[in-house]
């Protein structure tokens, strides 16, 4: 599929949306600052996947995150996306399959899951705009 163009000014504060891009599900968070404090704050050593949040947001833009809502354990989709549902225990999102936690940057934190959530191919355009693929 060709490129898409997306408007983040709707997303609210602590909210996210899901699209779909060539298929695959993802997932546009607008973060809050605890959930970007938070994502900052964790010594990457620790991690099953090391990734700093650093690289997996846009320099000016963190409070953004884009990421692929697919499980990496098994492909089910993590809730967390939606108001009210559960973001787990690190501020993210929570995969009801078999229990993974994902953190406020969508780095696998506890659970069966091997990897953080990739995120996908994108840049800004605008301030709010970003253009993924
Ligand atoms: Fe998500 Fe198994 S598919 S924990």
């Amino acid at each position: 599929g060709a490129p898409i163009d997306l408007d983040l000014a709707p997303i609210a504060e602590g909210q996210a949306i899901k699209l779909f891009w060539r298929g695959k599900l993802i997932f546009v968070r607008n973060r809050t600052k605890k959930e970007i404090d938070e994502a900052l704050a964790v010594n990457i050593a620790t991690l099953r996947d090391p990734q700093t949040d650093q690289q997996r947001t846009k320099p000016g833009h963190e409070r953004y995150l884009v990421v692929y809502g697919s499980c990496t354990h098994l492909g089910c989709v993590p809730l967390g996306s939606a108001p009210g549902e559960p973001k787990g225990e690190f501020d993210g999102w929570f995969c009801p399959c078999h229990g993974s936690h994902y953190d406020s940057s969508g780095r696998i934190r506890k659970g069966p899951a091997p990897l953080n959530l990739p995120v996908p191919p994108y840049a800004f355009t605008a301030d709010t705009k970003i253009k993924i693929g």
